[in-house]
């Protein structure tokens, strides 16, 4: 299992902080890559708190640092791209977990990048094209509610975030 760089800020105080960003290290999660426009520029980052919300309506939610770079894009987007990684997608997270990466996010070809359409990942096990529904103020996070307007799904074993490195799940 390879470590990442969370990129997370320094903690400057309590034990119970390191305590507590520990026992969220061990919260197996599946991870995502959020996706928008920024006037002409892409942007995009890993997140692992999303969650299915409903089915009637089709909805998902995330959580985004307000600190981070696609923060404002997102909130100011009518439509993102939700892709749900699969295990042979551990370059794809990694490159959109590193702040110092951040130019490299889009190269790969296999991202199809056909604006106003919210850029789309070729691979995973699904990608989903999203309305921007609601915005949540959550202190230092935004929770965001979109809702799915289409979506691809290509069935296999999913990348899973635990412990500050990937799990490639087998099926
Ligand atoms: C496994 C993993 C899960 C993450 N989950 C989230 C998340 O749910 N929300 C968030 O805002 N950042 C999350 N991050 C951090 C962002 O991916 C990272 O800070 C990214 O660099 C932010 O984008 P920026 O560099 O464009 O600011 C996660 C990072 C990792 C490695």
């Amino acid at each position: 299992m390879a470590p990442y760089d969370a990129a997370s800020p320094p903690s400057t105080d309590a034990t119970s902080k390191v305590a507590f960003k520990e026992v969220l290290a061990h919260l197996a999660s599946g991870v995502a890559i959020i996706s928008c426009w920024d006037g002409q520029t892409p942007r995009g980052l890993l997140v692992s708190s999303i969650t299915g919300l409903s089915v009637e309506p089709p909805r998902f939610l995330f959580c985004v640092r307000k600190e981070a770079a696609s923060h404002d894009a997102l909130l100011a987007s009518r439509e993102c791209g939700v892709a749900l990684l699969g295990a042979a997608d551990e370059d794809e997270a990694l490159r959109f977990a590193s702040s110092s990466r951040a130019t490299e996010r889009f190269a790969s070809d296999r991202w199809r990048l056909a604006a106003p359409t919210p850029p789309a990942y070729r691979g995973g096990v699904a990608s989903i094209r999203c309305n921007v529904e609601s915005v949540t103020d959550a202190g230092s996070h935004s929770i965001i509610i979109v809702s799915a307007i289409d979506s691809l799904l290509t069935p296999g074993p999913p990348l899973v975030a635990w412990n500050r490195g990937f799990l490639r799940v087998s099926q």
